[in-house]
C-alpha cells in the first residue's frame, strides 16, 4: 500500500503538467479555423475561447515548427445562449448574451506554395493548453497547380455532415463559401456546443463547426485550409427582418455583426451596418477571387415595401459595384471567379425577385414592381462579361445547377442539405436555362486550375431512395481553356 501511494505521489510530481491540465476544464469553443486576403504570404488562425485568454501559435516548413506568433485577443459581441435548456425565445434580447472570446495569430511572411505546420497554444493564469497539429497550404506563384470546392448553405441541414466529410476527403487547398453559414447568427449553439444551450434535437451534432472541424478518416476541414467566405441572408444577426414587416422596415435592423466579427480578418473595418464593406478580394495563384455581398429577402402576400429589400446596395452608383469593377479591372490573374450569396437566376420555390427597389404597382394595387430592374442582371453581369470574370459561384437556392452565359459559368453547386428547386419551376425571364441540373442527391464542385486551364467536376456525395449513382460519381463537367 505504502509502495503504491509512493508511486503515485512521483507520477504527480514527475507529471504534473499532464496531470493538471487532464483536471482542468477546457478553455476553448472550438478548433483552429483560418482566413485570409493574401494566401500566399499571409494566414490568420482564429480559435474561439470561453474565457479571456492569451493564444500564440508555433508554426513551421517542418513538424519540428519552430516560428511562433502571439494571437490577438477579441471579445465577439451578440452571442446568445437559450432563455432555457427547452429552447430560444423568438426575441433575441430575451436570451441570455454568452460572451465569446476570440484568438487571432496572424502568421507573416509566409513562402507561397508551400506546406505550413502548426499548434495553437492557449494560456489562463499560467496554465497552457496545447491543440493539436494541423498544417496548411499557402497559396503558390503563379502558373502553379492547386485545387478548390464551391460550398454554400450549410445551415444544419440533413446530411450536410455527410456531405462536407466528403468534400474533406477530396484534394482541396481552400474553399469558397457563397453564405448561409447557419440559420440564425446569434443562436449560439448553431456554431458550436455550449453547455446548458438548446439545440434542437435533430441538429444536434450538425452546428457549423462540428461540420467543418471533422478530421476523422483523412477528412481535411476549416484546421486545414482558408475559406473564402461571402454574407448570405442568413448572415444578418437578427433574422426577425426575414419575417416581420415592421423590423425589416428599419435599417438599423439589419447588421451584419456577427458573422463579420468570426471572420474578422476579411473585415477590417467592421462596419455592420447597412453598406458596410462586406467585400473584399484575394489572389490566390493565377486566380482572382472578387467576394461580394448580394443578398435580399423574398417578399410577402406579393408586395414589397420601398426601401427594405435590398439593403447593401449593387445599384450602378453604389459603393460596392464601384469597387467590383475596379477590382475586376485591375486583376492581372489569368482567371477571374467572383463568390456571393444570390443565385441570379433564381427561381422556384424561392420565385424569381429582381435586387433592386420595389414600389407598389399603381394598376394592381398591393403589388410589386422594380421600376430599376434587376440590378444583378443589368450591374452586375456585365461586369462579369466586361472583365471577363470566368465563374460566378452562388448558394440560396439550395441547387445544383450551372449557366453558361455569354462566356461566364454560373454555378450553385450548393445541393448539401437540401434543395428548392421542383421540375415545373419556370426558368429565369431572360430566357437562360441550366446546362446542368443535378438535384436528385447530394453533391459538391471541385475545381482544378493548373497549366492547362480550368477543369471543373461535378461528384455526386449521397445516394438518396431514388437509388440514382454512387458516391463519388462525376455527373457534370467542364473546362475553361487557359
Ligand atoms: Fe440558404
Ligand atoms: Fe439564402
Amino acid at each position: 500500500m505504502k509502495k503504491l501511494l509512493v508511486v503515485v505521489l512521483l507520477l504527480g510530481l514527475l507529471l504534473p503538467g499532464a496531470l493538471a491540465q487532464e483536471q482542468k476544464p477546457e478553455l476553448t469553443y472550438t478548433e483552429p479555423y483560418m482566413v485570409t486576403l493574401n494566401p500566399g504570404s499571409e494566414m490568420n488562425i482564429i480559435w474561439l475561447t470561453k474565457e479571456p485568454c492569451q493564444g500564440s501559435v508555433e508554426y513551421g516548413l517542418t513538424p519540428v515548427m519552430g516560428e511562433s506568433a502571439t494571437a490577438e485577443q477579441y471579445e465577439i459581441k451578440g452571442f446568445r445562449t437559450s432563455a432555457t435548456a427547452e429552447g430560444f425565445d423568438p426575441d433575441p434580447a430575451k436570451n441570455p448574451e454568452l460572451p465569446v472570446y476570440q484568438l487571432i495569430a496572424k502568421l507573416e511572411n509566409l513562402q507561397p506554395g508551400k506546406v505550413y505546420y502548426y499548434r495553437v497554444t492557449t494560456t489562463k493564469d499560467g496554465e497552457n493548453q496545447v491543440g493539436k497539429r494541423y498544417f496548411f497550404k499557402t497559396a503558390p506563384e503563379k502558373g502553379d497547380e492547386f485545387n478548390f470546392a464551391l460550398l454554400s448553405d450549410m445551415q444544419l441541414k440533413v446530411k450536410t455532415k455527410e456531405t462536407i466529410r466528403f468534400m474533406g476527403q477530396q484534394d482541396i487547398d481552400f474553399i469558397l463559401f457563397a453564405g448561409d453559414l447557419i440559420n440564425t447568427p446569434w443562436k449560439v449553439s448553431e456554431w458550436f456546443n455550449v453547455e446548458g444551450c438548446f439545440e434542437v434535437p435533430a441538429e444536434a451534432d450538425r452546428s457549423f463547426f462540428e461540420c467543418l472541424h471533422q478530421d476523422a478518416d483523412n477528412t481535411r476541414l476549416a484546421q486545414y485550409m482558408p475559406i473564402f467566405y461571402c454574407p448570405g441572408n442568413h448572415e444578418v444577426d437578427d433574422q426577425r427582418v426575414c419575417t416581420d414587416k415592421e423590423i425589416a422596415q428599419n435599417p438599423d435592423n439589419w447588421n451584419w455583426s456577427i458573422y463579420m466579427q468570426m471572420f474578422r480578418p476579411l473585415y477590417p473595418e467592421q462596419d455592420y451596418t447597412v453598406n458596410g464593406k462586406r467585400y473584399y478580394s484575394a489572389d490566390y495563384g493565377d486566380l482572382h477571387i472578387s467576394s461580394i455581398n448580394v443578398h435580399r429577402w423574398q417578399s410577402w402576400d406579393g408586395f414589397e415595401f420601398p426601401g427594405w429589400i435590398t439593403y447593401d446596395e449593387i445599384g450602378p452608383d453604389s459603393a460596392q459595384a464601384k469597387w467590383l469593377q475596379e477590382d475586376l479591372a485591375k486583376a492581372d490573374n489569368k482567371y477571374k471567379w467572383v463568390v456571393m450569396h444570390w443565385h441570379m437566376l433564381n427561381r422556384g420555390n424561392d420565385g424569381y425577385f429582381p435586387v433592386s427597389k420595389a414600389v407598389e404597382d399603381p394598376q394592381n394595387p398591393g403589388k410589386a414592381i422594380y421600376p430599376d430592374g434587376d440590378y444583378c442582371w443589368d450591374v452586375l453581369r456585365p461586369l462579369f462579361e466586361t472583365y471577363k470574370v470566368n465563374a460566378v459561384n452562388f448558394g440560396h437556392s439550395h441547387v445544383y445547377e450551372r449557366y453558361l452565359i455569354n462566356g461566364v459559368n454560373y454555378i450553385e453547386a450548393a445541393s448539401i442539405g437540401n434543395n428548392y428547386r421542383s421540375s415545373n419551376d419556370p426558368y429565369h425571364p431572360s430566357g437562360n436555362i441550366p446546362v446542368v441540373e443535378e438535384n436528385h442527391f447530394r453533391s459538391i464542385m471541385l475545381v482544378n486550375v493548373s497549366e492547362e486551364g480550368i477543369t471543373a467536376r461535378g461528384l455526386q456525395a449521397s445516394v438518396e431512395d431514388n437509388g440514382i449513382g454512387y458516391i463519388g460519381r462525376e455527373f457534370d463537367s467542364f473546362t475553361i481553356a487557359k
